[in-house]
């Protein structure tokens, strides 16, 4: 059993999809940390800083440890002079922990799509007034990734593969008493080596560790937009000094500006008046996934007057995430797991290779399955050497590898449902080689052995950063209140309350709670956990689609109503967050929200322009044009790319997975 890819689970869809190559010659350590934002060119057409922000956001002495708040933008296409320009757009892709880095390289040119006006401003001979173009924005939570310090409970990646290999092998905590004895132990060793060595490090001044809970990562983001409007003033003051500027607005394409009479002494000051840096009232404009929303939820609790724009996207019970009771996570899994069978019939042998033959049913799907799986837990299979699995390296999959991967798929039908069906198609007949392949990709990987003589050398760690098997725990568990439990105690209560929400996926999801029964962190700062009666400047959007695996639609209701005026989108599809699947509908619900501030009308529906096992059509087939059209093609784009990044299956090792989804 693995926590990689539990942490990945309450994540954006796409935070799993595959890295993104670093752009030569860009170091972030490069970078000198400073308390107002200065932007540096990377990773080819982003720009990123490094915000220095105190560790502890309650130290008044102005001592103490900093943290170095690592910070990604994908600049607005006009410059922040242009009356067109509509600010920042905030986001966070869930965990908690995950990389905000990494979601803007990976989704953010997507997400600048759908929340821009619909007209390219170089092309725009004319621009609607209103239209507005954002910067796109994300950040490293405290301790993760690139944003340092770090939190780091293993020595190197070598000790960690071993942990996670170890854990692996152990099997899923019911599968006997011997295993589930096993898997409380291990979480005791992780938790309490971890505080204990996060201790040793912070010991002189203060500890990462109390100081990165939701709070003050709410702290964080206020420290962001303050820093965001200082650079706004500062940037049009730069630009309108600038004796190039008249070049720049025409090398831009901003020519409007220019042939406005405006562009006098007169507009001078509009601009100014417009851009100059409204400190400490700046507003957020905010777009949150999975725990993202808990996130968001409490920054509009802490700081109702700065919601200027909320969209809180697969939304977590955010009372229930600060109690740890968890009571309202999985609870739509398995209905989401047996669509898989319904569109599998569907779809037939030519879509779906699970399925053999025109006949089949949804039911007698699921029946193959459930006989398949009971084969499984029985007898775990040898996986044969064979030319796609070139290493050779003897192997086994088991029950739990299948349902792991399983778990994983439901946040993303779209892309992972044909990957699905070939492995149970493969294991029907006995070949444990496709899940073999897809298990093996969930690991952290450390360099092969030919190429590394030292594996403790620097070259061979290389470390895939914040993957750190307490990522989430880490801000999760310190969230929480306190807890004590012991083994039995955990097996009788928890346990048993998350096989009820789910028979098959409840024992994976128990894990997340197991990580924090020996957490001995007492945060500095605490959310009190309670959502009541809050009065946002501007009302929330909470999205959620009909079958989320992680985060049921039933919670964007309960926290919609905490916070009155708010609406609730429901977009009609399976899957973890609303880019799951596409949809022109909800993509311009969100557009009209950034763009103009309106809601949709209470009780919408989404469609989505798709169903998993078919090929998603073009823009002319489902008859969009225009805006639609651009729409979709950016939301295409993401699975076009999705199922080459998912590369879990690549064309040279199996290419009945391509077959299956072309
Ligand atoms: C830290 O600061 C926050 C916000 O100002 C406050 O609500 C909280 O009580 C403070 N905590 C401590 C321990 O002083
Ligand atoms: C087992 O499955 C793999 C991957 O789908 C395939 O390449 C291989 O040929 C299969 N082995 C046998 C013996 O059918
Ligand atoms: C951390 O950020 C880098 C970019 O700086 C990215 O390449 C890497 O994939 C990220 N790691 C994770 C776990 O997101």
């Amino acid at each position: 059993m693995k926590l990689a890819i539990l942490s990945a689970l309450l994540a954006a869809g796409s935070g799993s999809l595959g890295a993104i190559e670093t752009a030569k010659g860009f170091e972030w350590n490069d970078i000198t940390p400073t308390e107002s934002l200065v932007f540096h060119d990377c990773f080819g057409g982003f720009q990123c800083a490094r915000l220095d922000v105190p560790m502890n956001w309650n130290r008044t002495d102005g001592k103490g440890s900093r943290v170095a708040v690592a910070i990604i933008k994908i600049p607005a296409k006009v410059p922040v002079t242009d009356e067109r320009y509509g600010g920042a757009i905030l986001s966070n892709p869930g965990g908690p922990g995950n990389s905000g880095i990494t979601s803007i390289l990976e989704d953010g040119k997507r997400v600048q799509a759908i929340v821009d006006a619909t007209v390219d401003p170089p092309s725009a001979s004319s621009f609607k007034s209103g239209d507005k173009y954002f910067d796109i924005i994300s950040f490293d939570p405290r301790g993760m990734n690139n944003t340092t310090p770090q939190v780091t409970c293993f020595p190197d990646l070598v000790a960690r593969q071993a942990w996670d290999r170890a854990m692996a092998s152990e099997g899923h905590m019911t599968s006997s008493d011997v295993a589930y004895a096993t898997k409380y132990a291990r979480f005791m060793a992780l938790g309490s080596s971890c505080t204990a060595r996060m201790k040793i490090h912070g010991e002189e001044e203060d500890n990462l560790l109390d100081h990165m809970n939701t709070p003050h990562v709410v702290a964080d983001m206020v420290a962001i937009i303050e820093a965001l409007g200082e650079w706004r003033e500062k940037e049009a003051m730069r630009l309108l000094d600038s004796p190039t500027y008249r070049e720049y607005t025409i090398s831009s394409g901003h020519q409007k500006l220019l042939e406005d009479p405006r562009e006098s002494g007169n507009d001078r000051a509009a601009i100014i008046k417009r851009t100059s840096w409204r400190k400490g009232e700046e507003k957020l404009q905010y777009w949150g996934f999975s725990y993202g929303t808990v996130l968001g939820a409490t920054f509009a609790a802490l700081q109702p007057h700065r919601v200027s724009r909320l969209i809180l996207d697969a939304v977590v019970d955010s009372e229930d995430y600060y109690s740890l009771e968890m009571k309202h996570n999985i609870n739509d899994a398995e209905a989401v797991w047996q669509r898989f069978f319904y569109f599998c019939a569907l779809a037939g042998p030519k879509g779906c290779p699970f399925s053999s033959s025109p006949s089949d049913t949804e039911a007698s799907l699921r029946q193959k399955f459930d006989s398949l799986l009971s084969d499984l837990e029985r007898q775990p299979i040898a996986v044969l050497p064979s030319d796609n699995f070139e290493t050779y390296i003897p192997d086994i999959v088991t029950v739990s590898h299948l349902l792991e991967y399983i778990l994983k798929s439901l946040n993303e039908p779209a892309i992972y449902w044909p990957i699905v069906a070939t492995v149970l198609h493969d294991l029907y007949n006995g070949n444990g080689t496709s899940l073999a392949i897809v298990k093996e990709k969930e690991f952290v990987q450390t360099p092969p052995c030919t190429k590394c003589e030292d594996p403790y050398s620097p070259s061979c760690q290389q470390p895939r950063l914040g993957e750190d098997p307490m990522r989430s725990g880490s801000i999760w568990c310190s969230d929480a209140r306190e807890y004590h439990t012991t083994p039995q105690d955990f097996k009788d209560t928890t346990l048993r309350m998350m096989e009820e929400q789910s028979p098959l996926f409840g024992r994976y999801w128990a894990l997340r709670k197991m990580q924090c029964v020996a957490w001995d962190v007492k945060p500095k700062w605490k959310y009190s956990g309670i959502f009541r009666d809050i009065d946002t400047a501007h009302p929330i959007l909470w999205i959620g689609t009909s079958g989320d695996p992680l985060c049921p639609l039933a919670n964007a209701h309960k926290m919609s109503a905490a916070f009155p005026g708010s609406r609730v989108l429901e977009q009609a599809s399976q899957g973890h967050c609303s880019p799951s699947a596409p949809s022109v509908c909800t993509a311009r619900h969100i557009r009209a929200y950034f763009q103009t501030g309106v809601l949709p009308e209470d009780g919408t529906v989404c469609e989505v322009g798709y169903e998993p096992f078919q090929e998603l059509k073009s823009a002319q087939k489902l008859g969009y044009s225009g805006e639609d059209k651009k729409i979709w093609d950016a939301l295409k784009e993401r699975f076009d790319g999705g199922y080459r990044l998912a590369g879990v299956i690549g064309a040279s090792e199996s290419s009945a997975a391509l077959n299956a989804k072309e």
